[in-house]
């Protein structure tokens, strides 16, 4: 049995990754139409969930659903693994049962771990490293909306957390420039930064950032497991608020995103996410989408004896 997992974009190439962003197109024509799809009749994702979601858990339940199969949503709080027991132990049980594992969780090592031990496809649904599931949705709404990203600039503006490493993957992997606008001390892992130099650049500066740029995207200041540092972090990140007056320095068919959800008054203005550059909620949306089509991907071996 193939055991192909998505644990960063880096599981694919270049040219998987825009493959998977056609068919995630297709795929929504189709849901779109009304068509029925059901490749995954039987079959079971399960879903385990550390940390709290909307978007995630909602559209991997009902990607399921369409495709004909079921989720299992797994908490910490009422699983084994929640008490305890070795991620090892759990991935080679739950593998044995279900066909594909979602994961949301803290440290990026643990879901390593756990797809070492699963026997079947394994998903990183966000870690403190990594949100690659978003930046196919990402990719798919500037695609369906502008059409290639390759030679654009990408400006990345706030923290330099799981959505901004794997905005430098995406870069690496579909050809496009990133601007990182950051204060000190907030920037993106420094191995990535130091392998991607030749397309990823560090601004102190959002409004330099930001200029002529073709697609510009933030995230909330302090993500999930930061809490306690809110109020500090709202001050250490004052000034780097995307807003529609930076939005003007842009190129003038520059697209605005946000994973969601957004602190309105912080990392955006009241305003932004209504701006006509704002494009948040298609990107909501083909989170859907794109998933079903990496759903597709990764479970060619079982498509493929249906
Ligand atoms: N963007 C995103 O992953 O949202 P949720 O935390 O609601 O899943
Ligand atoms: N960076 C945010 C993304 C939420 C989807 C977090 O990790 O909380």
């Amino acid at each position: 049995m193939s055991n192909k997992h998505f644990l960063t974009l880096c599981d694919l190439t270049g040219a998987e990754f825009e493959q998977l962003l056609q068919r995630a197109i297709e795929l929504k024509k189709m849901q779109h139409d009304g068509v029925i799809y059901e490749p995954l009749k039987n079959r079971v994702l399960a879903m385990v969930f550390e940390k709290s979601s909307t978007r995630t858990r909602v559209s991997f339940e009902t990607g399921m659903a369409q495709f004909g199969g079921s989720a299992l949503f797994l908490s910490p709080r009422d699983t084994q693994l929640g008490r305890g027991e070795a991620i090892e132990d759990s991935a080679r049980v739950m593998s044995r049962m279900v066909d594909i594992i979602m994961i949301r969780t803290f440290e990026h090592s643990k879901i390593e771990r756990f797809a070492e031990y699963s026997s079947v496809p394994v998903i990183n649904a966000l870690t403190d490293d990594y949100h690659p599931c978003q930046l196919l949705a990402d990719m798919q709404t500037y695609v369906e909306h502008r059409g290639s990203i390759r030679g654009k600039t990408v400006t990345y503006i706030g923290d330099g957390n799981n959505m901004c490493n794997s905005y430098i993957n995406a870069a690496h992997l579909l050809g496009f420039k990133l601007h990182i606008a950051c204060p000190e001390g907030f920037e993106p892992m420094a191995s990535l930064l130091e392998q991607h130099k030749s397309h990823v650049k560090i601004f102190r500066d959002p409004a330099e950032a930001t200029l002529g740029s073709h697609l510009v995207v933030t995230d909330v200041w302090a993500s999930m497991g930061q809490e306690e540092e809110q109020k500090e972090r709202e001050q250490q990140f004052a000034g780097f608020q995307v807003n529609p007056k930076l939005m003007d320095l842009a190129s003038p068919d520059a697209l605005f995103m946000h994973c969601l959800p957004a602190h309105r008054g912080e990392e955006i203005s009241h305003d932004m996410l209504d701006d006509p550059r704002s494009v948040v909620w298609e990107e909501a949306e083909n989170r859907l989408h794109a998933q079903k089509a990496l759903i597709e991907h990764l479970c060619q071996d079982i498509l493929r004896k249906a």
